[in-house]
């Protein structure tokens, strides 16, 4: 970059300054540039459902759509019909509980037959096929969103778009 000339001593300083300001300003731009035009993650759900219960819990899916520049976390569910709403994984085909799951900057996270799941405890009541039950999903970074699952029939396994 800076020609090593013995002759001219200034002149590498001055190079290696302003390098480091055209370093500075390309940083701040690309700082800039992620947190403010699509820093957010921006959510949307859709698909969501719960089979019919058999037994004192329930399950619950849908997918967390997230069309913003940055990822977000699904950090727990509350639900009238459970005081013990749990987010589950299924690992080696056990389910066990997960702290959170991560929705990526422009991607999704999908809870679905075989994966993972919104696992209702000790229901309060047996919800029939064609009730709604309300669940409020809660995020790391966005503020809390309200859904309406549709019961559906026990088996009901909607095919992938
Ligand atoms: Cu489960």
């Amino acid at each position: 970059m800076t020609p090593a000339t013995p002759g001219a001593p200034r002149t590498r300083p001055r190079t290696a300054v302003a390098a480091a300001i055209a370093l500075a300003a390309a940083l701040a731009l690309g700082g800039c540039s992620s947190q403010e035009a699509d820093g957010k993650p921006e959510l949307k759900v859709s698909g969501a459902f719960m089979p019919k219960p058999v037994g004192d819990m329930a399950a619950g899916f849908l997918t967390i759509g997230n069309s913003g520049g940055a990822a977000d976390k699904l950090t727990s569910v509350t639900s009238p019909l459970s005081d013990d709403v749990q987010i589950h994984e299924v690992k080696d085909q056990k389910m066990r509980r997960a702290t959170s799951f991560e929705i990526p900057a422009n991607g999704e996270l999908r809870l679905e037959r075989g994966g993972s799941h919104i696992m209702f405890m000790d229901i309060k009541r047996e919800p029939k096929q064609g009730d709604k039950v309300a669940v409020e999903l809660h995020f790391e970074r966005s503020g809390p969103i309200t859904v309406d699952l549709p019961v559906e029939a026990a088996g009901h396994n909607p095919a992938h778009r």
